[in-house]
């Protein structure tokens, strides 16, 4: 499934042959960065609020090519193999970058051997959601629930690896309890059909959650987050009403094919410091409940770095809640 998005386009580009790539005229024709789930979720909405930024800094249109399925696996396979030449970029995140090697014993590619990390993205939290009719008024009822009912609470996720399917198998372990996943192409389908009253509960990232939220549409018992948050008035942490130290982000991050030149990581990255530096566009993307990190931790090495030690956390994670497949 492909969706292209608009962005902005510039006349004028210098005809260069397709694929060519000369330093310093480079971006000279569109860019498709691949989003890894289907249109309307976190990933999707965060992606096209970084490209849209990062498009007017390059003066070139960044195309969102979506290809869900398998937890992110499908899309972030098809980037690994696309040409390094700066006109494909992964936007990839702690599902299939970290914890996909860990669940899939045939991964079609290596998060860390197959790419190089051009920036990281800010990152979100996570918010526990339930319908607006449903009768669990807090994580404690939800807990009460699932314990004296193992197997008959449905949470939706985004497909096996995704934040959501981990979190909420993160939960059930925590909670000691047993849960049903229900995996879609992505949270966007798994939202609306939690709107919908045909699942019971999901963990949804914080950007996309909270206009559902607000609208009324589903309730919200519990905030991944260290603290409680603005966008949440009222909404206690997970750690602090039902598991102490419960606490994870999504986050994200543009991966190019290994061998992109150097030149245009530098390019990409020196785009996303000027959106960086716009307050206007990092205070819209913090009103959204998207957390902004310290500088140091947009930069390639650092997140180079951090995509191989999530690697090694999210392995001992999966290991020590026994989180599988399904
Ligand atoms: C997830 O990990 O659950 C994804 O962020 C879902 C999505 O972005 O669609």
């Amino acid at each position: 499934m492909k969706h292209w998005m608009p962005a902005l386009a510039v006349a004028g580009a210098c005809a260069l042959p397709m694929g060519a790539y000369a330093q310093d005229s480079y971006p000279t024709r569109a860019i498709t960065w691949i989003v890894p789930f289907a249109a309307g979720g976190p990933t999707d909405a965060m992606a096209r609020n970084v490209a849209n930024r990062v498009a007017q800094e390059l003066k070139q249109t960044i195309l969102i090519e979506n290809v869900g399925g398998a937890g992110g696996t499908i899309g972030a396979a098809k980037a690994a193999k696309s040409a390094p030449d700066g006109y494909t970029f992964l936007v990839g995140h702690i599902g299939y970058m970290a914890a996909a090697p860990s669940l899939y014993a045939r991964l079609p590619y290596d998060p860390v051997k197959d790419f190089r990390a051009v920036f990281r993205f800010p990152d979100t939290p996570l918010v526990l959601l339930v319908g607006e009719s449903s009768p669990y008024k807090s994580v404690t009822d939800l807990i009460a629930f699932g314990k004296q009912n193992p197997g008959k609470l449905n949470f939706s996720n985004a497909g096996v690896g995704s934040t959501s399917h981990l979190v909420a198998a993160m939960f059930a372990s925590q909670a000691s309890m047993n849960i049903t996943p229900v995996a879609y192409k992505g949270a966007g389908p798994a939202l609306n059909d939690l709107m919908g009253n045909q699942v019971d509960a999901m963990f949804d990232q914080t950007n996309t959650a909270l206009p559902q939220t607000k609208g009324g549409k589903v309730r919200a018992l519990g905030l991944t987050s260290s603290g409680r948050m603005d966008q949440f008035p009222g909404v206690p942490t997970m750690a602090e009403k039902a598991i102490p130290g419960f606490q994870v982000s999504t986050w994200y991050g543009l991966y190019a094919p290994k061998a992109t030149p150097d030149a245009v990581v530098q390019t990409m990255y020196q785009a996303w410091q000027k959106a960086l530096a716009d307050q206007a566009f990092t205070g819209k993307m913090a009103e959204q409940g998207i957390q902004m990190l310290p500088a140091a931790q947009y930069a390639p090495a650092a997140f180079q770095q951090f995509t191989a030690d999530e690697g090694q956390r999210w392995a001992k994670v999966i290991k020590d809640a026994g989180i599988t497949l399904q």
